[in-house]
């Protein structure tokens, strides 16, 4: 790939992703080839290096005053370009949105913050051991129509800010993941590759995860420190996700993007 820094940021992003991704095959991912292990650090040191200027984004006011930006939904997403091989757009988060717990089947995804904090939480599933389901607080209904509780773990919680790397997730590591904006509006660039398809098999689902009959849990309302406190012990600890549908509270609105015409 030429070297042409006249090329907007972005767009050589967007080439890059192709490029990296466009011989993706979700089961040999981890392998040993050296044509994706160099196309995707490129990609990485190419997003590392994005910033909202590249994009044209402005950075939204925390407290909109009367006008078109007054109010809206908590979350926006620009939509930027897709192909076969990836889809890229920026999510915008005003203060305390969250994207709740959701999944990318077969996937791959690098997310980098162009302004504002965000926290990541990512859980991988793990295998079922064939074994009896422990008792949750509360109760599941008898007949849950979504299916039993996956067996999971809380594998990290993070921090990010524009000045951070990207949060990289692959069909097997880090792949189920909750943002939150963090002290105020937050927005980050989203590469999924291969993009979401229903049709084939990459549907996104939504999960909630499930509190143990007499231990803690993940849930909201506590303290957020207390609540850090008590992640970073569940770290790498058996977890129970639930597939649950689109949180009703999760409302998620379109808006253009401003930055420079890409095209792949
Ligand atoms: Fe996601």
């Amino acid at each position: 790939m030429p070297r042409d820094n006249k090329t907007p940021l972005i767009q050589r992003i967007a080439r890059q992703a192709h490029h990296a991704f466009k011989g993706f095959v979700a089961s040999a991912i981890g392998g040993d080839d050296d044509d994706y292990t160099t196309g995707f650090a490129e990609l990485v040191k190419l997003v590392t290096a994005v910033r909202a200027a590249d994009l044209k984004i402005a950075r939204r006011k925390d407290k909109p005053g009367p006008g078109p930006d007054a109010a809206g939904p908590p979350v926006t997403y620009m939509h930027i370009c897709e192909t076969e091989a990836f889809s890229m757009g920026v999510f915008l988060l005003r203060r305390g949105a969250s994207i709740p717990l959701h999944d990318h089947p077969g996937m791959n995804g690098v997310l980098k913050v162009l302004y504002g904090k965000v926290t990541i939480r990512c859980f991988d599933r793990l295998e079922h051991d064939g074994g009896d389901l422990p008792e949750f607080d509360p109760p599941l209904p008898p007949a849950t129509p979504s299916g039993c509780p996956r067996r999971s773990v809380l594998r990290a919680v993070g921090e990010y800010s524009e000045t951070s790397g990207p949060c990289l997730l692959t069909p097997q590591r880090d792949n189920i993941h909750q943002i939150d904006a963090l002290d105020g509006p937050a927005a980050f660039l989203d590469i999924l590759a291969p993009p979401y398809d229903p049709e084939d098999g990459r549907d996104c689902h939504y999960y909630k995860v499930l509190r143990r009959a007499g231990a803690g849990g993940t849930e909201g309302g506590k303290p957020a420190e207390l609540q850090h406190q008590e992640e970073e012990v569940q770290k790498e600890a058996e977890m129970w996700l639930l597939e649950v549908p689109q949180p009703e509270d999760f409302l998620c609105g379109g808006e253009p993007y401003p930055g420079p015409a890409v095209s792949v």
